[in-house]
């Protein structure tokens, strides 16, 4: 059984088991910003197993009313192919239904990582910007 809910404050070691799981080393090199970024967010929701283990979170930022940004969506590397990356999203997905804009940020599909994620967000019903006539534009992310 996966449990969704809601949660407002964060252990750093289960934040650093779950976001290590998946390589993310740029994020575990301060898992104490993480753990103020996820404090900090419109929403973070958690999929927990019976016993309590966290599978995996989601979180966004948003005004509530016309955007909801999806920062981060990431299941426990043990546990992925399991439909819980599609229960956060869709959870997500229902929550945010009167915002006008839902949109993420992934790893361009020519690389591994993106080429999986894509696959992901297609198949919980998402689109790219340029499928609908937009572009998206940012800063320049500073990858060291
Ligand atoms: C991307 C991620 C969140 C997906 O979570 P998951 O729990 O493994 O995904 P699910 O099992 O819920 O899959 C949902 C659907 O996407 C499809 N899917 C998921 N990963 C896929 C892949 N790599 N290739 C093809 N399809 C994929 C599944 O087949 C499933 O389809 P279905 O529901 O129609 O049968 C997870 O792999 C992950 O945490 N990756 C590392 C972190 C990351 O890159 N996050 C996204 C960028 S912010």
């Amino acid at each position: 059984m996966v449990i969704i809910a809601r949660e407002a404050s964060f252990d750093e070691a289960e934040i650093f088991e779950l976001y290590d799981s998946v390589g993310w080393d740029i994020w575990t090199r301060d898992i104490a910003k993480v753990c103020r970024s996820l404090a900090k967010s419109h929403l973070v929701i958690t999929a927990r197993d019976e016993s309590g283990h966290l599978l995996g979170l989601a979180r966004t930022v948003s005004d509530d009313e016309t955007i909801c940004y999806v920062q981060e969506v990431l299941v426990d590397k043990r546990s992925q192919g399991q439909g819980v990356g599609r229960r956060l999203m869709e959870h997500l997905m229902e929550r945010y239904a009167h915002c006008r804009y839902f949109i993420l940020t992934t790893d361009h599909e020519s690389t591994p990582d993106g080429a999986a994620n894509h696959a992901f967000y297609r198949r919980v019903g998402l689109i790219e910007h340029h499928e609908q006539g937009l572009s998206g534009f940012g800063r320049r992310v500073d990858n060291s």
